[in-house]
Formats: structure tokens, sequence, C-alpha cells
């Protein structure tokens, strides 16, 4: 994959080397051999990404619901490939922010990278010039702020005309909501000039927007509390064990909340090597689960669990004296970076797929007491709930899970789940083997009671090499797309969305 022939595009390319290693035989053998397999469903996405998709219309099958107008907007890791140096995991890929205007019968689908400082300086050499989150490079060159190596890939968060791409250990890019144009760097204020701000903020229901940055190595979080047009309230710093990597939080009404893992940056490891290589998990180590008074922004409770690790928090509220946290969880770390750079690399998969579970934690305030439940649910990652009513109570938690006949092979999930957290009970949808479903965004219906709405999704089909966008009734998952847009390409199976009403 390092090695890019002129007169062959690198999907192209790719293909024509699979078809070199079983040597060219009839005509059906080498149709059979371009098709991609189920090991190369993930890397095929990242082939031949341009720097921009569109604006382009495509029609849906079926016409939309009336009140359901307005935009999505995802990001995600795009650009694996530069010159004679590929990215071997997931997370390095220089972001691209989509947005996918719904009207009537149709979406208008744009696509364009962030223009980070990184991608610049990397496009002037024509290569990649620093290790990644995951992949490490000999050549790297130093690092000197976290904004050296930001590649804007994780999020969004739509502030008025423009979308801040959103990474997590560095700034927010500011995008153009329309054009989707780069135009430079976030700064919140002079002091927090090139702190963290992390991909997953928490919006509550007055839209004030809360946050928080982690500084590997400093035992501090950064805490911020934003208006709804994204000017800073307050920044605080605490203390905080564990807190060498932390991709998501939770809020309630009174709260932020912190889990923690037992995942500790080395020191004296070379500089060079990726950032996720110089995390140790600790099997005897515990999660930290902190929770910060929102008024006085400083630890009000501390709590201990046993390990477990997990990226993404779904809803959490309080509950009389009792704080739940709906947590998408997995056994460890490392297992789960070595599928993604298998999956990322075309690689065969050496173990199984590793198995996420979604459970609730129990913090007990007066009693001083932790604990975490299973929930009866196949959803296991990418959980979504309705945003109105974030730290309060939420009956609804979607997310993504694998059916059963996905191939082990493939990396990713397939399965659109709705669990009704009063009932225990799940409806799912799968779409089939061949699909890799990427995030399913709640999207309430104006003026309508909790759960009320859509799901708004996009998913790649690996066969045919075709990227969709996909509408359920969120009511009625099972029932599958209520419609939905097949676009004339791949998009790079991406990370985080959010939808911004018409
Ligand atoms: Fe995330």
């Amino acid at each position: 994959m390092d090695f890019n022939p002129p007169s062959l595009s690198r999907r192209e390319f790719c293909l024509a080397s699979i078809v070199g290693a079983i040597g060219f035989g009839s005509s059906e053998q080498i149709m059979a051999a371009t098709e991609t397999t189920a090991q190369q469903a993930f890397s095929s996405s990242f082939l031949d990404v341009p720097e921009s998709f569109g604006p382009n219309k495509v029609q849906f099958n079926k016409a939309l619901p009336t009140d359901l107008r307005g935009t999505l907007f995802r990001n995600g890791p795009a650009r694996m490939h530069r010159g004679d140096t590929s990215y071997h995991h997931w997370f390095d890929g220089d972001g691209m922010v989509h947005s996918f205007d719904l009207q009537e019968n149709a979406v208008t689908h744009r696509g364009r990278m962030v223009k980070t400082d990184r991608s610049i300086a990397e496009e002037k050499a024509g290569r990649f010039l620093w290790s990644g989150f995951g992949t490490s490079f000999d050549h790297s060159e130093t690092v000197t702020s976290a904004d050296d190596v930001n590649v804007g890939n994780i999020s969004v968060l739509p502030v008025g005309d423009e979308v801040l791409a959103l990474w997590e250990s560095g700034s927010p890019w500011r995008v153009d909501a329309k054009s989707l144009e780069t135009l430079g760097r976030k700064v919140f204020s002079p002091e927090t000039d090139g702190l963290p701000f992390s991909a997953h903020p928490r919006v509550d229901p007055q839209g004030r927007v809360w946050n928080f940055g982690y500084l590997s190595g400093t035992g501090k979080l950064v805490l911020y509390d934003l208006d709804p047009n994204g000017s800073i309230n307050r920044v605080s710093v605490i203390d905080a064990p564990n807190a060498d990597m932390v991709h998501d939080f939770a809020i309630t009404d009174r709260h932020l909340v912190f889990v923690l893992q037992p995942l500790h940056l080395q020191e004296g490891l070379a500089p060079t090597l990726a950032f996720s290589d110089r995390l140790q998990w600790d099997d005897t180590g515990s999660v930290q689960v902190l929770v910060i008074d929102k008024q006085s922004l400083q630890i009000a409770h501390q709590f201990e669990l046993p390990p477990f690790f997990t990226f993404h928090m779904g809803n959490a509220w309080e509950d009389g004296g009792t704080i739940r946290i709906e947590v998408a969880t997995a056994p460890a770390f490392k297992p789960l970076m070595k599928q993604i750079t298998q999956a990322t690399t075309g690689r065969p998969m050496t173990d199984s797929p590793v198995q996420p579970q979604t459970a609730e934690i129990h913090l007990d305030l007066q009693k001083r007491r932790a604990s975490i439940e299973k929930l009866p649910t196949s959803g296991a990652d990418f959980p979504r709930f309705d945003q109105r009513f974030t730290g309060i109570p939420t009956e609804q938690l979607f997310m993504l899970g694998r059916s059963n006949d996905m191939p082990d092979a493939v990396f990713g999930f397939n399965r659109v789940t709705a669990m009704n957290r009063r009932t225990d009970s799940e409806a799912f949808f799968d779409y089939d083997a061949n699909t890799i479903a990427e995030e399913h965004i709640f999207v309430a219906a104006p003026g309508s009671t909790q759960g009320n709405g859509w799901l708004v999704g996009t998913s790649y089909n690996w066969h045919h090499g075709r990227t969709s966008l996909s509408i359920f009734d969120a009511q009625q998952v099972q029932d599958g797309p209520i419609a939905e847009a097949v676009l004339p390409y791949t998009l790079p199976l991406g990370l985080h969305g959010q939808f911004v009403p018409a």
C-alpha cells in the first residue's frame, strides 16, 4: 500500500494487487478477485478519498416526513494515505466534515477535508510528518504542541453559522456550515488558547455547552462551561486520577460525571511512538468515577469500580440519591486497538470481534456505593438518545450492534438498536451482512414528546462500494428505513455527527 503507480488509482492498484496475488486467470476469476473481500471491507472505504465531495443532490426512494428538515453534519478520519506514508489506525486519518442537507425528496451531500495546520504542512511535504494516535513513524517530527498533530477528525459541534470540527487533544477547527471550508483554529479565549477541547461536548436542555479536555501525563482535567453561542462562561482545572486518555463524559442536571480508566501514559518511551502504544492498561487498577458539582466545578463525590474500558456514554441522570450513567463498555483497550489496526490496514482479524456491552453505572450518593450492571440489549456502542433530555431521564437508548451473520472478518456494526429503558426491551434492524453501519442519530420531531422522531444515519455497503443515508422512525426501528438515498460513491467510514434542524 506504500507504492502507488501513477497510472492506477489506489483503489485500482489494490484491486490489481489482489488479482496479481492469485495470478491472472479467466475473466470470471478476475471479476471475482476484484470484489472487495470481508477482510478488506473496512479499509476499502479509505481508498481514493478526494479532497472534497459534492455538492451532490441524490433522490430518496420515498418522500421524507414534512417536518424532517435540516442538516446532518458528520466528521471522521478520511485521509489515510499521503505519498509514501500510510496510517495504520482508523483514528489517525485527517478529518473530513460532511453535510447532508435534507429536502422533501432528496439529500444534498457535501464533504471537505478539514484544513488543519498539520494537513497543510503535510500537504507541502507530500507525506505524513508526525506519528499519530495509533501509527508510529520513525521519521516523526518533534511535537511542540498538541495542535501540531491535531487532525480534527472525531465529531462536530454546530455553533451559529459554523461547525466546529472536534478532536480530543487540541483545539477545534472552525468550518463554514454551508461551504464546509475551514476558517481556522478556534480560540475561545487567550487563556484557553491551545488547550484540549474534547470531541463529546454535552449540551443541556437550556443550550449550555459543557466540555472537558485532558492533559495526558499531568493528572489534570480542564472543564468548560460555555454559552449556547460558544462563548466561555467558566473554565476550571481539576486534579483527576486515571485521566491520561478520556474520550467522553456525561452530565446530569447537577453534575458532570467522568469515568476514568486504569490506562496510564508510560514515561521514557521513544517520542516517535504512537500515543496508544505509550498507554498501558493496568488490570489490577480500578475505574475512578468523578462526580463534579456544576456550580463549583469541584469534585463532589468519587467512586471506584473494577476495571473496564469505555469510549462512549449515553445519557445520565439523577434518580433520588442515585446517579445513573449509560455506558458502552469493552473488556480491554489493547485488543480493541489491535482490531482497529487490522481493520484499517485490511489485514486478517486474528481474534474474534471484541464484544462491547452496554451497561448502567449506579452511584449511590448517600451510601457512597458504586456498581455497574449490564443492560439487556445487543446494542454495543455509538449510544445516542433524545438530546432534548440530556441529563434527565430518557426512555430510549439508540445504539449500534452486530447481526448474527456479520462476518467476523468485518470490523464494526451493522445493527441499529432501540432499547426501551422502562420495559428493558429492544427493537432492532439489521442491515445486510455486506454493510457497515455508522452512527445513527436521534432527531426529534418538532414539538413532540420524548423519543418521538427519527434516526438518521449512514452506512457503507462494501460489496457495492456505496454509502447510503437512511431514515428510520425512531419508534419503529424494526421496520427498517422509511427512506433511503444511495450516494454515487464511497465515503470513508467516520465517527460522530450532530443534526441541525432547519
Ligand atoms: Fe467518540
